[in-house]
């Protein structure tokens, strides 16, 4: 059987990690789109003269044209520009928006078949726009957040109680922003949640709200030490998750922005949820019950989203 192809669209930070992780994973092979010119045919290169060291069997190319694309069963998509120091994901939607439109276009014409994970920001408004301009199926297209704010959230936890990230589960709900809500009473060590282990002395409740905090700054926090550019290590990593969940039908339960039709109370629109990634894209979205603090911070979430929403259509009238 052909191994399956994964096309990245967008070969910078991200897109060069995100093929190397799915080339060492031996995920399929793998197309680097890019408008720069070299850059994603000297990654493609680059990774697979990595091969016969690395030993992984996949091939790799580097393309500026959108054929070359064609019948990818995954698409990434970092494509656009990242955060520099000081400014917003939100600040970044006016020119990301445009490159939505031209990467919408390329995959509706040429890879309509395919899942689709949106990584460039602002997360949640893009990937709403992608799905408008590619016209695919709303369970075929989502967007990479809540795996990543879940790890950055994991990772703190572990440090702070001294145990494996492994056995720290955490629950991140909303948007991909500032509003996102780390859900405390969701978030586990080995089963135990995290207000239970307040009580039993594990740490103290200004820890965990800072903790909390910092997840909420995890993107900014990386900014500000690069200075260059934002995170891509784990972002890719977390993609890579996702995508490995649909290709292998592994039905992970995984947070992602995914389009709610239903659930929440929300009538057709990209946010932030706990969802089941398998062979069908995103097969179930996980509606769980929240106290009315936690609904509070999940609506303020909902209407940040709802206003960037409203900006792009304010953008290019073709949404509206
Ligand atoms: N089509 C294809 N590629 C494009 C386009 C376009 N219209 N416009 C820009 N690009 C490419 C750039 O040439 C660059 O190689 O997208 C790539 C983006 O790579 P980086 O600048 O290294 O950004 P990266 O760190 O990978 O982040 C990409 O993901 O997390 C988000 O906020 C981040 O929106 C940003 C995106």
């Amino acid at each position: 059987m052909a191994r399956p192809k994964i096309a990245l669209i967008g070969a910078g930070q991200i897109g060069g990690t995100l093929a190397h992780l799915a080339a060492l994973k031996e995920l399929g092979d793998v197309v680097l789109f890019d408008i720069a010119e070299g850059t994603p045919e000297g990654k493609a290169l680059d990774i697979a003269e990595s091969g016969p060291s690395g030993k992984f069997d996949a091939a790799l190319s580097g393309t500026q044209s959108y054929e070359d694309i064609a019948g990818a069963d995954v698409c990434i998509v970092t494509a656009g520009v990242p955060r520099k120091p000081g400014m917003s994901r939100d600040d970044l939607l006016g020119i990301n928006l445009k490159v939505m439109k031209s990467v919408g276009e390329g995959i509706r014409d040429h890879a309509p078949n395919a899942f689709v994970i949106c990584i460039t920001n602002p997360l949640d408004a893009m990937v709403w726009a992608l799905r408008e301009f590619s016209g695919l199926p709303h369970e075929k297209v989502c967007g990479m957040a809540g795996v990543l704010d879940s790890a950055r959230f994991r990772h703190f936890l572990a440090s702070e109680f001294d145990v494996s990230m492994k056995d720290v589960t955490a629950f991140v709900l909303g948007g991909h922003g500032d509003t996102m809500v780390p859900l405390v009473r969701y978030s586990t060590v080995a089963g135990i949640p995290l207000p239970d282990l307040v009580k039993m002395g594990w740490t103290t409740q200004e820890k965990l709200d800072a903790i909390v905090q910092r997840t909420r700054d995890g993107g900014a926090e990386i900014v500000g030490l690069l200075k260059t550019g934002s995170a891509f290590y784990a972002p890719a990593t977390s993609a890579i998750e996702m995508a490995e969940s649909y290709l292998k039908d592994q039905k992970r339960v995984l947070p992602c922005a995914a389009y709610v039709e239903g659930a929440y109370g929300l009538k057709g629109f990209y946010v932030g949820v706990p969802t089941v990634i398998g062979a069908g894209g995103i097969e179930r979205v996980v509606e769980i019950s929240m106290d009315k603090d936690e609904q509070a911070m999940f609506d303020n979430s909902v209407s940040a989203v709802k206003g960037l929403v409203e900006a792009c259509k304010g953008i290019d009238n073709t949404l509206a």
